[in-house]
């Protein structure tokens, strides 16, 4: 049985030029990482802006640039203290105004990333609710409580904080007392807001005008499945150990919340009243059959399908995760998202070298080495698997280079929350600043040689320079798969999908039109079966001579 996938046209207006998003390739800069102009070791928005003209040369339609707003940075930026400025150590208003103009003349869209559930302590609503006291207007703003226990002296209930340790912090009042608790879901650092106010609402809907009158086509929004509390705040459920209960396909009681969508119905009417395709990305990590409530018309334009990224390497494994939010995403009429690495996880490159397992969270520790060949084998082949799907891909700065995750990074340089809170290594190791030059300080990445991170050796063989124009290397296998992806149409719905069923059993094969994709996860080099022998390669992951398929490639044929 073949799974044919829907060719129907996109219900808003089949005639109209299908909008940029549905079938974007989109490149995800981190900017503390990416390129650093005044030479501090932290990049800056100049420093992107520099390097636009290689992002477009990659072929990406976008860029999705992580938080660069004012910060005290205790969460990589995460935490925000002002939603409508930028960062001295990113620049100014004037350099965002000019990363964004110079990106829409090179034909890139910008999305901007906004985080709605939790401000950083240092914003000025807060700092005004701790000083306002219980009661006030200003502390309705963010979610206070008052704690258990005789005095209050216990937390309000058994919240956890997804970066390990209790979700509340109880304060000092204004008048020196120990007073009410405050919830932050993530770092104490991250107070979360009170959806139910609607002068949070306001404010957000001022921060999105804010930055679509500068120019921006999207945002993606952090924690989407986050902001709206169950009411009256109840206890979680435990097991046995005293932990949060999460059953399997569940989600911890504070998110997903009846309540979330209607964040995003009010928002879509703002979007849709400026020209041009605006729009929005959900990260939401919760189970795939909840995402489609949040997308459509009025809602949400696309969340990112974070199964993929967690399917293991294998060809049932695969296969699911490409079924699946195909057949979720017709449901709703929005292509769905594709995504292999991003800021939070173990780098793919890494990751598939890990096995049999595959762990992408928490980071790499220093006594874990996966065989970093294997990982680079197959992340090359999963990544031409995915530029080979309908629907839009987001990459990561950096994948494009086949960069590992860093183990070795000082504990004392490790800057995530989750490290310092419970020690697990975190995520700094998919952090490191990118190397752009082999034989330069920092690899290029500052014209100091500073760097906020240690880079290590084997960036240097893997920078930008050295792979530029090298035949075989990990961005001339994205280019040339970018390129071909827009030339045959890939990321459109129109060429079908299609599974291929006849193959050797470690064989993953599917149809679009008259491309046909084959990823050998097998550990055999295999011959290609007889009737494509004769099909032209378009593009192979790994070298391969003809009439084969190696063990941990992805190839690209076309039907003669
Ligand atoms: C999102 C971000 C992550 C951040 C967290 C809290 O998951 O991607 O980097 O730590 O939200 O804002």
């Amino acid at each position: 049985m073949t799974l044919q996938h829907s060719t129907a046209p996109a219900a808003h207006d089949a005639s109209a030029t299908p909008a940029w998003w549905r079938d974007a390739v989109v490149y995800q800069v981190y900017p503390r990482s990416f390129a650093d102009s005044n030479g501090d070791g932290m990049g800056d928005l100049p420093g992107i802006t520099a390097r636009l003209p290689y992002i477009a040369g990659l072929g990406v339609d976008a860029i999705w640039l992580s938080p660069f707003y004012p910060s005290p940075q205790h969460d990589g930026g995460y935490d925000v203290s002002d939603y409508t400025d930028v960062d001295p150590r990113f620049g100014s208003l004037a350099d965002a105004d000019a990363l964004i103009a110079r990106a829409h003349e090179l034909g890139l869209k910008v999305i901007v990333d906004i985080v709605p559930n939790h401000s950083s302590s240092e914003h000025e609503l807060f700092q005004a609710a701790l000083a306002a006291g219980p009661g006030s207007p200003e502390r309705d703003m963010y979610v206070f409580a008052e704690g258990k226990g005789e005095h209050g002296e216990l937390p309000p209930n058994n919240w956890t904080s997804i970066f390990h340790g209790e979700a509340w912090t109880r304060v000092t009042e204004p008048d020196g007392t120990p007073g009410q608790w405050y919830l932050h879901l993530f770092d104490t650092t991250q107070p979360d807001w009170n959806w139910e106010n609607p002068a949070v609402h306001e404010l957000f809907e001022r921060v999105l005008r804010f930055w679509l009158d500068r120019g921006a086509d999207g945002f993606r929004v952090d924690v989407a499945h986050g902001m709206v509390k169950p009411e009256g705040l109840p206890d979680a459920q435990v097991n046995s150990e005293g932990l949060i209960d999460i059953p399997e396909g569940e989600v911890p009681i504070y998110f997903d919340n009846d309540g979330v969508v209607d964040i995003y119905r009010q928002w879509r009417p703002i979007l849709d009243s400026y020209e041009g395709d605006r729009m929005m990305v959900l990260e939401a990590w919760i189970p795939e059959h909840r995402l489609p409530q949040y997308i459509g018309q009025d809602r949400a334009h696309q969340s990112f399908n974070f199964g993929f990224l967690q399917a293991r390497w294998g060809v049932e494994t695969m296969r699911r995760a490409i079924e699946k939010p195909l057949a979720l995403a017709d449901a709703v009429d929005s292509p769905t998202t594709w995504v292999l690495s991003n800021h939070d996880v173990i780098r793919h490159a890494t990751r598939y070298g890990f096995a049999p397992d595959h762990r992408f969270g928490e980071g790499l520790s220093r006594e874990e080495v996966p065989d970093a060949e294997l990982g680079l084998l197959r992340a090359r082949a999963a990544s031409l698997l995915m530029l080979a799907l309908p629907g839009s891909a987001y990459l990561y700065q950096g994948e494009e280079l086949g960069l590992p995750e860093v183990a070795d990074i000082p504990d004392e340089l490790r800057e995530d929350p989750a490290h310092k809170r419970a020690g697990v290594p975190g995520r700094d190791g998919c952090r490191v600043p990118l190397p752009w030059q082999q034989d330069a300080p920092a690899f290029g990445f500052s014209p100091t040689g500073e760097s906020w991170l240690p880079q290590p050796e084997v960036f240097g063989q893997l920078a930008a320079d050295a792979q530029e124009g090298v035949e075989g290397s990990t961005l001339e296998l994205y280019r040339t798969a970018i390129r071909l992806r827009s030339e045959l149409g890939l990321g459109r719905p129109t060429a079908p999908l299609a599974f291929l069923e006849d193959l050797p059993a470690p064989v993953l094969g599917l149809t679009r039109g008259d491309v046909v994709v084959l990823v050998n996860t097998g550990e055999e080099d295999l011959e290609l079966p007889t009737h494509l022998r004769e099909a032209e390669l378009l593009v192979a992951s790994a070298p391969s001579a003809p009439g084969t398929l190696p063990a941990d490639t992805t190839l690209w044929l076309r039907r003669r």
